[in-house]
C-alpha cells in the first residue's frame, strides 16, 4: 500500500492504473477509521481494481463551534488498518495541499435536500462537503465513489451533484455498520462518557421500535411523538426526529418506503441515525 501527501504524487501513482483502463475505487474519509469505514473500502475491493482512501479533515465544512480542532487524527494506526482491508493508496493530503493559499470563490450549493435535517443545524455544512467532495473527484478520477448510509443525507446530496453536473462517477450507498448494541459506528462516538455510550444504542433501540409499531398500523406522526420522548426521557437532548421518503420529500403517512431520521445530543457529542423502512404492498 502506498501513501500520497500530494495531488501530484497520487497522480503518479494512478496515471498506469489509468493508462491500462483499470477500474478505480474512490472511499473519502476523515479518517479516525473503524469498522463502518473499513466496510466501505471491503465494498470497494469488490468492485474494482485499485482502490484509493482519501483521509482528509476538510475545514470547510465545519461550523465555527464544531470540533475541527479536535477533530481525532490517527493517521498511522488508520494507514495499518487500510493495508489490512486492501486498500491501494491512501491520499492524505495537507489543508495547503487541498486549498493552497489563492482564495477560493467557488463554491458548490446543493439546493432544497440542504435546507432540511442537520443542513438546519449546520449552514453551510453540506456546501463544504460538496466542494471538498468534488475536488476529490477531480483529483482522483474514481469510476466508483463509495459512501455511507449512516450520513444519509450527505449520500443524497453527493448523489444529486454527480447527476446535476454530469460527473462520470458510480456512487454507490453501503449500508451502516453498527456496534452489537445497535449503536451506528461514528468517530464522534469515541467523545462520549462510559455513561453516555451505555445510553447511546437507546436511539437504534427506538428506531426498531418505531418501525414494528409502523408495521402493527401506528401512525407516523404518533410514532415520531414516541421516538422523541423516548429519547428525551433517557437524557437525550433531541434536535430533530423526522420521516422522509427515500428521496428525502416530507412525508406524514406510512403509505410508501420511509426513512426515519434521528439527530440528538449525549452531553456535547451529537450523534445521527437513520432507518429505511419498506412499505410491503
Ligand atoms: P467520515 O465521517 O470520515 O465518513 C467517511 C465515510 O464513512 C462516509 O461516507 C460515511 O457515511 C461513512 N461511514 C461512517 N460511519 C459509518 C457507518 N457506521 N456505517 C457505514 N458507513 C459509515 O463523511 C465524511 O467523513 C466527510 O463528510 C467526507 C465525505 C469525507 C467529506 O469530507
Amino acid at each position: 500500500m502506498k501513501t500520497e501527501t500530494t495531488i501530484q504524487g497520487l497522480s503518479a501513482s494512478l496515471n498506469p492504473a489509468r493508462a491500462s483502463r483499470k477500474i478505480i475505487g474512490f472511499v473519502p474519509t476523515m479518517g479516525n477509521l473503524h469498522e463502518g469505514h473499513l466496510n466501505l473500502v471491503r465494498e470497494a475491493r469488490k468492485l474494482c481494481d485499485v482502490v484509493v482512501v482519501s483521509i482528509f479533515v476538510n475545514p470547510i465544512q465545519f461550523g465555527p463551534n464544531e470540533d475541527f480542532d479536535n477533530y481525532p487524527r490517527t493517521l498511522e494506526q488508520d494507514s495499518h488498518l487500510l493495508a489490512e482491508v486492501g486498500c491501494d493508496i491512501v491520499f492524505a493530503p495537507s489543508v495547503e495541499q487541498m486549498y493552497g493559499h489563492q482564495p477560493r470563490l467557488t463554491n458548490i450549493s446543493v439546493a432544497e435536500i440542504t435546507n432540511d435535517l442537520c443542513g438546519l443545524q449546520r449552514p453551510g455544512h453540506f456546501d463544504g462537503v460538496a466542494v471538498v467532495v468534488t475536488k476529490l473527484f477531480n483529483i482522483v478520477q474514481p469510476n466508483y465513489a463509495f459512501f455511507g448510509q449512516k450520513d444519509y443525507q450527505q449520500l443524497a446530496v453527493i448523489k444529486q451533484l454527480v447527476r446535476d453536473l454530469n460527473m462520470p462517477i458510480d456512487v454507490i450507498g453501503v449500508p451502516i455498520t453498527r456496534a452489537a448494541d445497535g449503536l451506528a459506528l461514528s468517530s464522534r462516538n469515541g467523545y462520549l462518557s462510559e455513561q453516555d455510550r451505555k445510553t447511546a444504542p437507546t436511539i437504534y433501540k427506538t428506531l426498531k421500535l418505531a418501525e414494528e409499531n409502523l408495521q402493527k398500523g401506528q401512525n407516523l406522526s404518533d410514532v415520531l411523538v414516541q421516538i422523541r420522548a423516548d429519547l428525551t426521557a433517557a437524557g437525550f437532548e433531541v434536535d430533530y426526529v423526522e420521516a422522509r421518503t427515500p428521496m428525502l420529500q416530507k412525508i406524514d403517512q406510512f403509505d410508501q418506503d420511509v426513512v426515519l431520521f434521528v439527530a440528538a445530543k449525549l452531553g456535547k457529542t451529537r450523534l445521527i441515525d437513520n432507518l429505511q423502512i419498506k412499505h410491503s404492498s
